[in-house]
């Protein structure tokens, strides 16, 4: 089994061979941004986040700016990303930082974990890159390495589970070039130690790797009991006019809260008079598989289904800068053409 000293070795000699260090948040100290990738990083990947950072940027060059930023704005901008509540909380937060810290990115694990949105494995990722303090991470990548290293099993939503990850990823942090140790762990668990198929023969862990001496690759980290996926099944309400077509903004909390959608009833209910119905589709959602049966209506005004101030006309071939779910975004593409 690696000792914390000779494991933090390997890690960082790893670092300094392989690491990636021209991501555009690195080499940078600003909080703001590290937070902002850290954010974006949480549940997708490095090559589809770049484009989105580097635009966010652009228009929201400081915290202050995103703090003074319409919520249409926001969303706006990271449509197509997913996992919209991250949006939302990233601009609370940014008006927390603005309102109780006076716009000065705060520097305490403490204080950072406050903010909507950021974890305990966030704010000490933003402690360690922007702040060089000696916090420890555990982000899903650096689970799998830990979980598979020292063979921990279960599943790391429960608590024991979860407790026993933090408690090597604590033991093992090493107390200074934790920036380096912590991007080095990253890295590891996105390029080497993936998934599936990991490749060990690169692994500067192999040697006293659990999963690998004991044939474990495949069971480590445990996954989540499945579950039944459940189906919910809608019809969009597409109502055009002149190529104008209304569109709903959906209340603050749920899926795509604060996007503006297709108005949107149950496939329960019965179908609404139409005149066209246009291609079904299923969304996956990770909860739930959402499918959708669009409409192409004639009036749509007396179904009674939304808040009169909820509900906005956009002109079809020149969409506002409003926030838009990537089917809505598609669908009105497709309208747009024909
Ligand atoms: N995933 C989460 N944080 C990351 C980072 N700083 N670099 C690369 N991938 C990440």
């Amino acid at each position: 089994m690696w000792q914390p000293k000779d494991f933090q070795q390997k890690v960082i000699d790893y670092y300094r061979q392989h690491g990636r260090k021209h991501l555009p948040w690195q080499g940078t100290k600003d909080p703001y941004r590290i937070w902002l990738s850290e954010i974006m990083l949480q549940q997708t990947q490095v090559t589809t986040v770049i484009p989105y950072y580097e635009k966010f940027l652009q228009q929201f060059p400081t915290i202050v700016d995103l703090a003074q930023a319409s919520e249409d704005q926001v969303m706006h901008l990271w449509s197509g990303l997913g996992y919209y509540s991250r949006a939302r909380n990233l601009h609370k937060a940014a008006r927390q930082v603005a309102d109780e810290f006076d716009g000065q990115f705060p520097q305490s694990q403490s204080e950072i974990e406050t903010l909507p949105g950021v974890g305990r494995s966030t704010a000490g990722a933003i402690a360690a890159f922007a702040f060089d303090q000696p916090s420890a991470i555990l982000d899903g990548n650096v689970k799998r390495v830990l979980a598979r290293c020292y063979g921990i099993e279960g599943w790391a939503g429960k608590a024991s589970v979860l407790k026993a990850l933090w408690q090597r990823a604590e033991d093992n942090t090493p107390g200074e070039h934790t920036a380096q140790y912590n991007q080095a762990m990253m890295d590891l668990g996105a390029v080497v130690c993936t998934r599936s198929k990991p490749k060990c023969d690169s692994c500067p862990l192999s040697a006293k790797c659990y999963a690998l001496g004991h044939d474990k690759i495949e069971e480590l980290p445990g996954k989540k009991p499945k579950k039944a996926h459940p189906k919910r099944s809608v019809y969009w309400l597409v109502c055009l006019k002149n190529n104008q077509v209304i569109l709903h903004k959906r209340p603050p909390s749920g899926i795509w809260g604060g996007l503006w959608c297709f108005p949107e009833i149950e496939q329960t209910q019965s179908e609404p008079e139409h005149q066209q119905k246009l291609d079904s589709f299923v969304h996956k959602f990770s909860h739930y598989d959402l499918e959708v049966q669009p409409l192409l209506m004639k009036n749509i005004a007396d179904t009674g289904i939304m808040e009169p101030n909820q509900i906005g006309t956009f002109a079809l071939n020149e969409i506002a800068e409003i926030g838009l779910p990537t089917p809505v975004s598609k669908l009105l593409q497709t309208l747009a053409e024909n």
